[in-house]
């Protein structure tokens, strides 16, 4: 039987929170390992604090916009390489750099694991182009916030809690924010991608595993559901 095909975005600081974060690779991991038998994966891991770590200290040493993705791409592939080893034999460490090997390596019995690929935008647009190489069913992106809100929830005690967005309101709230100056839900690029190539997104919190164990198996969830169709 031909197992559904699911990218997953994890943005950096969920996957290393800066306190105990090898128990929860560990759960992640087993989580992983479990909804492998049911769906093919493909995992990109972003940069959190460390890439901005490099970033910032980059900057201050005069690098350039493109010296300065590069040393956040270091970062993502960093984190990778963490969550590949504690995947085993399921997964490798020699990591893919770029959508089209990640593509051609993942298969129904491996989980495949990268960082980011070229200078220019996220790790959420690399899922995406990945998602549309090997014509994934789902992206999934695991997220610090429990879903999409129409403004700052900390800020604003008036926002909307999102449970559905068609692809086009996500781009809409994408470039809003682009103009405040915040930073993105979800990378702009990513979404014309996933525009473009009809591929669902979803939203969660990664903190909770249960919910990303959903949103990859995809059942139902609590997060943002953005349909692209
Ligand atoms: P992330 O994907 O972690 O980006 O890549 P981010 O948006 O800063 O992190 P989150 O989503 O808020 O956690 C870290 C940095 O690495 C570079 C970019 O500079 C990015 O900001 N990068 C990453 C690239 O240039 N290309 C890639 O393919 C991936």
């Amino acid at each position: 039987m031909n197992k559904e095909k699911v990218v997953v975005s994890i943005g950096g600081s969920i996957l290393i929170p800066g306190k105990d974060d090898s128990e929860y690779i560990k759960k992640l991991a087993k989580m992983i390992k479990e909804a492998s038998k049911t769906v093919q994966i493909v995992i990109v891991c972003g940069g959190g604090k460390i890439a901005r770590y490099y970033a910032n200290t980059g900057s201050d040493l005069g690098g350039t916009t493109y010296q300065l993705d590069m040393l956040g791409i270091g970062a993502t592939r960093l984190n990778a390489q963490l969550l590949a080893i504690s995947l085993g034999d399921l997964s490798s460490t020699d990591i893919p750099v770029t959508a089209e090997d990640a593509s051609s390596r993942s298969t129904q019995d491996n989980v495949v694991i990268m960082g980011g690929t070229v200078p220019g935008h996220t790790t959420d647009a690399v899922a995406t182009m990945i998602a549309r190489e090997m014509r994934a069913d789902r992206v999934v992106n695991a997220t610090s916030v429990e879903a999409v809100y129409s403004d700052d929830p900390l800020k604003n005690p008036d926002v909307k809690r999102f449970s559905k967005l068609t692809i086009d309101e996500l781009k809409e709230l994408v470039y809003k924010e682009h103009g405040a100056g915040r930073s993105s839900v979800f990378d702009p690029l990513g979404v014309k991608i996933a525009k473009d190539e009809k591929i669902d997104i979803l939203i969660v919190d990664g903190r909770n595993l249960d919910e990303l164990r959903n949103a990859v198996l995809g059942k139902e969830i609590r997060g943002t559901y953005v349909n692209s169709h």
